[in-house]
C-alpha cells in the first residue's frame, strides 16, 4: 500500500507532529509506503513529490510549520484540475490520499472523493477554530498561548504609560482566538467577528477602566466589524495572489478610542508570529493522535472521513460535516466574557 500526504491551506504549529505520527504507524504497524506531496494540492496537480519515511520525520516533531511546504493551490478552480490530480496520484502508485487542511484543503478532498473516486481521508487544521465537526483543531492552543503572553507584557506597558492597548489577533469569520486569549490574558474589552461592535460602548469600557486608574487592554479579532455600517473597514480586498486581506481593524480601532476618548492609544497587530514556531504540548498531543487515527481510517478503506476530536476520543466524520458551515463562537460564551469588560 502506498499513501499519498499533502498539507494545504495557511500553516499551522503541528502540521509535521501529524506527518510523523501517519509515517511512524503506518510503516511500523502495517508496513504501508508514502510519498509526500509538496505545497497542498499544488503537488498532486503537478506531480511534485518529496520523500517521507523515518528518516524524513525524525526530529519534526517539535518543528512549525511543514516539511512538505503549504499553498492554496485549488486543482478544482483550474480547467482539467481533477483530472490532472487522479492521474498525477495514479502515476505515483497512491493507493490512498491522506489531505490535512482547513475548510478549502478539506472542501477539495470532498469534491474529488465525491465525485471523482478520489480515496482520501482528512485530518482537520487550522490556528482559528473554526471547523465544525470537531471540538478543537490543532494550532490553536499554540496561537491562544502565544496571544496570551502578548496581553500579559501588554498589561504592564499600557499601565506605565496610562495607554489603550489594541491586540489584533487572527480571526477572519470566528473569534475563538480573541476570545480564549482575552480570557485568559484578561482583556478589558473583547470584540469578535460573531457580533458588531458598538464604539460607544468600547469607548465607555476604556473609560471605565481608567477611572478605576487601570489601563485598559482591547483584544480584537481581525474579522471584527462595528455595528455602524458607515465605518472605513471593509469586508476584506484581494491581493494580488487573490487572497482576501482585511483592512486593520486594530489600527483603526486605537485611533478612533483616541479621537473620542482623548486617551492615548496603541495598536499591537500580532499576525502570522500567532502561526509560526514550535507548537504547545496540546497541540503535539493532538496532532500526533490525529496521524495514528487518519492511518487506521486508510487501513479500515474508511474514505470521504476525517478525523475529529469529541471529547478526549478521536472519532470519524463524513469530511463534508466540517466543510459545509464555519464554527463560531455561540452567543452565550461570548456574554459570559461580558463580565469583565470596562
Ligand atoms: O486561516 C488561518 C488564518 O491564519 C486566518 O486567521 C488569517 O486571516 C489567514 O489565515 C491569513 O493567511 P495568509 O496570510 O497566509 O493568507
Amino acid at each position: 500500500m502506498r499513501v499519498g500526504v499533502l498539507t494545504g491551506g495557511g500553516d499551522c504549529p503541528g502540521l509535521n507532529a501529524v506527518i510523523r505520527g501517519i509515517v511512524r504507524k503506518g510503516v511500523q504497524e502495517y508496513g504501508y509506503d508514502f510519498t509526500g506531496f509538496r505545497d497542498g494540492w499544488r503537488g498532486p496537480l503537478e506531480g511534485d513529490t518529496v520523500r517521507l519515511d523515518i528518516p524524513a520525520v525524525r526530529g519534526i516533531l517539535p518543528r512549525g510549520g511543514t516539511i512538505l511546504g503549504s499553498s492554496r493551490t485549488n486543482p478544482l478552480k483550474i480547467e482539467g484540475g481533477a483530472r490532472r490530480v487522479q492521474e498525477n496520484l495514479a502515476a505515483e502508485g497512491i493507493d490512498a490520499l491522506i489531505a490535512i487542511g482547513g475548510e478549502d484543503t478539506l472542501g477539495v478532498a470532498a469534491t474529488l472523493h465525491q465525485e471523482h473516486g478520489v480515496k482520501v481521508v482528512g485530518v482537520p487544521k487550522t490556528i482559528d477554530n473554526d471547523l465544525s465537526a470537531t471540538d478543537y483543531t490543532f494550532g490553536f492552543d499554540t496561537a491562544v498561548n502565544i496571544a496570551t503572553e502578548a496581553i500579559d507584557r501588554l498589561h504592564t506597558t499600557a499601565e506605565s504609560h496610562m495607554r489603550v492597548l489594541v491586540v489584533e489577533v487572527m480571526g477572519r469569520h470566528a473569534g475563538w482566538i480573541a476570545l480564549h486569549s482575552g480570557l485568559a490574558g484578561g482583556a478589558n474589552v473583547i470584540l469578535i467577528p460573531e457580533q458588531r461592535f458598538d464604539l460607544d460602548q468600547v469607548c465607555a469600557w476604556v473609560e471605565s477602566r481608567f477611572k478605576i486608574r487601570y489601563a485598559p487592554i482591547v483584544v480584537v479579532a481581525e474579522g471584527a466589524m462595528p455595528r455602524d455600517g458607515d465605518m472605513v473597514l471593509k469586508d476584506g480586498t484581494l491581493d494580488s495572489f487573490g487572497h482576501v486581506r482585511l483592512s486593520g481593524v486594530g489600527e483603526w480601532l486605537a485611533n478612533q478610542i483616541e479621537k473620542r476618548t482623548g486617551k492615548e492609544a496603541r495598536t499591537t497587530v500580532l499576525g502570522h508570529v500567532q502561526r509560526g514556531g514550535t507548537p504547545s504540548a496540546f497541540d503535539r498531543w493532538l496532532a500526533t493522535r490525529f496521524g495514528l487515527h487518519a492511518v487506521e481510517a486508510v487501513r479500515d478503506g474508511d474514505f470521504g472521513k476525517m478525523v475529529a476530536l469529541r471529547s478526549t476520543d478521536i472519532v470519524r466524520v463524513p469530511i463534508g460535516d466540517a466543510t459545509s458551515r464555519i464554527k463560531t463562537v455561540d452567543p452565550s460564551l461570548y456574554a459570559e466574557a461580558g463580565v469583565f469588560f470596562g
